[in-house]
């Protein structure tokens, strides 16, 4: 499939979509959005795909959604597209998602980043939820996602006066896994892509969904579910191999299954 604002790649088992609007520094239109939905449908439906890492361009990861695009919007246009709703599909992916953020991801791109499982940032990265000084809020799961991940203090800060925040202190406050030199960025990330895909399929797929159901359920809800995803492992053949490797002294030969 050809694509006109989002490159896809292929490096071994990991997918790499990278956002490709420079002019607009990776502004998040309905076609991007379309567009970045249909390659992770791609990967996720491609049984040699065990990862995928999200990028955009060294200045801007995305600085947010399209303004040109949304301004003359009006409220009955939003709801009657349930504006926004389409971003999810990033948030619903199965397999493991690495962010690779360099520059700007504002708005919309920060938004995006928190769907993501690990963040991987450069040090020029600078994140933010400027909606405010637009008038606007955030609205993909920016006073949500990002409360959950930095807390109330950080996300009233964020939020509330629209403060971009580097690398350094994203770091600190939880918002990203890792700050890396930007020229390191993308070698990282698809290393660290790598390793999750080159891990048995299901128990990475269950530990994704038991670490975000952390974020939906109480403690002891999510215990439980956890406790039972733990056992359902061990109806697996990679799992007995996986141990087995571990005893026998060499590396694992997963096969999924
Ligand atoms: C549309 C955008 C854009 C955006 C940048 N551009 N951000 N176009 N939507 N979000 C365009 C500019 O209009 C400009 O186009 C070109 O990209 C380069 O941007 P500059 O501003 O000239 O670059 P610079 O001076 O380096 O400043 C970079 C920046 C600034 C600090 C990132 O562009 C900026 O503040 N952008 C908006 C960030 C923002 O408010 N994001 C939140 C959006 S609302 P031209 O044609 O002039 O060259 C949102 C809501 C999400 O995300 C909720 C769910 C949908």
């Amino acid at each position: 499939m050809s694509y006109e604002t989002i490159i896809v790649e292929t490096h071994g088992a990991v997918g790499l979509v990278r956002l490709d609007r420079p002019k607009a520094l990776n502004a998040l239109s309905r076609q991007l959005v379309t567009e970045l939905n249909a390659a992770l449908d791609a990967f996720e439906a491609d049984a040699a795909i065990g990862a995928i890492v999200l990028t955009g361009s060294e200045k801007a990861f995305a600085a947010g959604a399209d303004i040109r695009e949304m301004q003359p919007l009006s409220y009955v246009d939003l709801i009657e597209n349930d504006f926004v709703a389409a971003w999810e599909r990033l948030a619903a992916v199965r397999k493991p998602v690495i962010a690779a953020v360099s520059g700007f991801a504002l708005g919309g791109g920060c938004e995006l980043a928190l769907m993501c499982d690990i963040v991987i940032a450069a040090d020029s990265a600078k994140f933010g939820q400027p909606e405010v000084t637009l008038g606007l809020m955030p609205g993909a799961g920016g006073t949500q996602r990002l409360a959950r991940a930095v807390g109330k203090a950080k996300t009233m800060d964020m939020v509330l006066t629209g403060r971009l925040v580097d690398a350094a202190e994203a770091e600190r406050i939880g918002l990203v896994s890792r700050v890396v030199p930007a020229a390191e960025l993308m070698d990282t990330a698809l290393a660290v892509a790598a390793k999750v895909a080159g891990l048995a399929r299901s128990s990475a797929l269950l530990a994704k969904e038991a670490v975000n159901r952390a974020f939906e359920t109480p403690l002891a809800e999510g215990i439980r579910g956890e406790r039972r995803l733990f056992h359902s492992l061990f109806a697996t053949e990679d799992a007995r191999e996986g141990m087995a490797a571990f005893l026998e002294k060499r590396a694992p030969a997963f096969r999924n299954r």
